[in-house]
């Protein structure tokens, strides 16, 4: 799909990797609908990149996120990109995962995409096409102490994603993953649970060095534009499957 003058949704869009994706998409030509709670984070994003709007909403509340499909349907006639990109993580040994923790971890990462994939699918198949862009995580793709009720949620992310993708293809809606690889953001700061908070420097030495978030914007984009069902931040990250 070519990128100018298209509407994009993205989510998470007040920070990180949301933000690097809507800065390139926006001076790609699109029209991005800022979504995230921090709404004077949006609002200064706002200002920053032509023809974009912003919807502060929560997305682990399935009225907020249909207000918010609404809100950017009616402004600009259509909705052609969903950049499902908010998320957490959780630090907690499986012996600990706290429910309550995990039910809004849930909400969060995996529901939240869901209802947001529902409210745009009827839009994109009335339009005759669109492009539906998943977040996951190269955690998915291991079994890593700690973290399993995140990694587990990305894992039943990508099977969500890459499932639509099949039933989606007769309408002409691409649906596709994106792998991120340890990316320098918020996310570390911004993990539920644990008694440690998380840094991309704590990694082990011997690993990659982490990524800036404009990377994972740049594998963005490539899989809007050639419709890949899935894109890794690093090819060597496709073999761990
Ligand atoms: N960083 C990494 O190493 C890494 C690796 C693999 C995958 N990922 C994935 O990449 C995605 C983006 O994460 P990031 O690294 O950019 O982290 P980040 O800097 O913490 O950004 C997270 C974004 O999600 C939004 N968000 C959190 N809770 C929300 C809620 N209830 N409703 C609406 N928005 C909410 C935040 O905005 P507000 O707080 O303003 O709501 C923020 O914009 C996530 O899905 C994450 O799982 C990250």
């Amino acid at each position: 799909m070519k990128i100018k003058g298209k509407v994009a949704i993205v989510t998470g869009a007040s920070s990180g990797i949301g933000m690097a994706c809507a800065k390139l998409l926006s001076h790609h030509g699109a029209k991005v609908a800022l979504v995230a709670r921090s709404k004077n984070i949006l609002d200064n994003l706002y200002q920053e990149l032509a023809d974009s709007y912003t919807v502060a909403t929560d997305i682990r509340k399935e009225n907020q996120i249909k207000e918010m499909v609404k809100k950017v349907y009616n402004k600009f006639g259509r909705i052609d990109i969903l950049v499902n990109n908010a998320g957490r993580g959780y630090d907690a040994m499986v012996e600990k995962i706290d429910i309550g923790m995990l039910r809004e971890l849930i909400d969060l990462n995996f529901i939240g995409p869901l209802i947001t994939m529902q409210e745009v699918i009827p839009i994109m198949r009335n339009q005759r096409g669109g492009t539906i862009i998943n977040i996951s995580s190269g955690t998915s793709l291991m079994s890593i102490p700690n973290i399993a009720a995140y990694s587990s949620l990305k894992k039943a992310l990508n099977g969500l994603s890459l499932t639509a993708r099949e039933e989606l293809a007769k309408d002409k809606i691409s649906v596709s993953v994106v792998y991120p690889y340890i990316t320098a953001t918020n996310f570390g700061k911004n993990i539920m649970g644990g008694v440690r908070k998380w840094q991309p420097q704590d990694e082990d030495p011997d690993l990659p060095p982490v990524d800036p978030p404009e990377i994972v914007a740049e594998k963005i984009l490539e899989v809007i534009k050639t419709g890949k069902p899935q894109i890794y931040a690093h090819d060597w990250m496709g073999k761990m499957r």
